[in-house]
């Protein structure tokens, strides 16, 4: 049943680019202009009474939805809070019914998932649902439902459903910017066509797994690590710490890159290793002066960057690894992958049961 990978883990993440072409399927018109999602119930009209969108789910789900804030603002303009669901019902959030609250969960029956989403509906809100499974609670429950095709996940630390999650928000991000009209055609159709692709440049990451392999055996023998990045390489980077942590064991931090210095940096000493993401053009020189803070106190990085700019990065980090060019919005897409397989062969290097980690479940069913 592990289709000869040695791991759920490792099926899972090579099921990727199959998830990706599932979960995009139908979604895109054949022409690639357009995303359809018949599915939803939402009228136009409700899409422009929405005021602010709230996101809510728990561990790689709540990543997921950080990068789901991001990918919604920046293409429909509407402002998007992402709240751990546990935090979020006790903080009474302002839920109008102009929120759309979404609420993303892999199971459909985390606890603290399923209570915010009744609370979203006490409270008048619109509620969609990003899950991966029919007939789920929350699936249920919710107004509306955008499934994840990812298939079953049964490995405890969490992939391809996160990146299917990643695909559903950019699915409806570009809905939401096709009725709001805050993006153009031309932009709309780039988009659709670097989504195409993903799936072939998962595999080409995948091909390069003994490099990344390699990195993870080094890594294995600390017991401290950082992961740094800007903008939504900060959400990868705490997906790729709490993935690291949750298999690993070995204890990691995430930082937006550009808080090392309120007081983080006094943990970076000599060899100590810290993975620096920087996918984005916009972000890159300043991710860049980041991590010559780290390097200059003797700290070891390893840079996961896109194509277009490995050059430039290899100048100032001990080890590159790529990921191929893609859509600003998509990088999350493709630099989680590395990150996934680090986890793995860290976890494995460790001998830890990979598949099944301490103190964890697959669901978490209780409050
Ligand atoms: O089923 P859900 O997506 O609601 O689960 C949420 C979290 O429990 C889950 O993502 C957890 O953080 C994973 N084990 C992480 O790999």
């Amino acid at each position: 049943e592990k289709a000869g990978f040695d791991h759920f883990m490792l099926k899972e993440i090579h099921e990727q680019p199959k998830a990706y072409r599932d979960t995009m399927g139908s979604r895109l018109s054949p022409d690639g202009s357009r995303v359809v999602l018949k599915e939803l119930t939402m009228t136009e009209q409700q899409i422009r009474d929405i005021r602010n969108v709230h996101i809510v789910a728990c561990g790689t789900a709540y990543h997921a939805g950080l990068i789901g804030k991001t990918v919604i603002e920046q293409l429909a303009r509407i402002p998007v809070e992402t709240d751990v669901a546990s935090e979020y019902r006790y903080r009474s959030p302002i839920i109008t019914p102009n929120t759309l609250v979404i609420v993303v969960s892999q199971s459909g029956e985390t606890a603290d998932t399923l209570a915010a989403l009744r609370e979203a509906k006490r409270c008048g809100a619109h509620v969609l649902a990003i899950t991966n499974v029919v007939g789920s609670s929350v699936a249920r429950e919710a107004d509306d439902v955008l499934f994840t095709w990812a298939g079953p996940e049964i490995a405890v630390a969490s992939t391809k459903a996160y990146t299917t999650q990643l695909v559903a928000f950019y699915l409806f991000g570009l809905h939401l910017a096709q009725v709001l009209g805050t993006k153009d055609e031309a932009f709309i159709r780039d988009m659709i066509a670097a989504m195409k692709s993903l799936p072939e440049q998962v595999e080409a990451i995948l091909g390069q797994s003994e490099a990344i392999k390699a990195a993870a055996e080094d890594m294995s023998k600390h017991d401290d690590l950082f992961f740094i990045g800007r903008g939504v390489d900060y959400a990868v980077s705490l997906e790729g710490s709490l993935k690291l942590k949750e298999i690993s064991y070995i204890h990691s931090e995430a930082y937006a890159a550009g808080e090392l210095k309120h007081g983080t940096l006094a943990l970076i000493e000599e060899n100590v290793p810290v993975i620096a993401l920087a996918t984005q053009e916009d972000l890159l020189e300043k991710t860049v002066s980041n991590i010559k803070e780290v390097t200059a106190r003797g700290g070891k990085v390893l840079g996961i960057t896109s194509e277009r700019y490995a050059q430039e990065l290899a100048k100032s980090v001990n080890t590159v690894f790529t990921i191929p060019q893609t859509h600003a919005l998509l990088t999350p897409a493709l630099a989680v992958i590395p990150l996934q397989l680090l986890a793995y062969y860290a976890s494995l290097a460790r001998g830890n049961d990979v598949d099944k980690p301490r103190n964890l479940a697959k669901s978490v069913t209780v409050e």
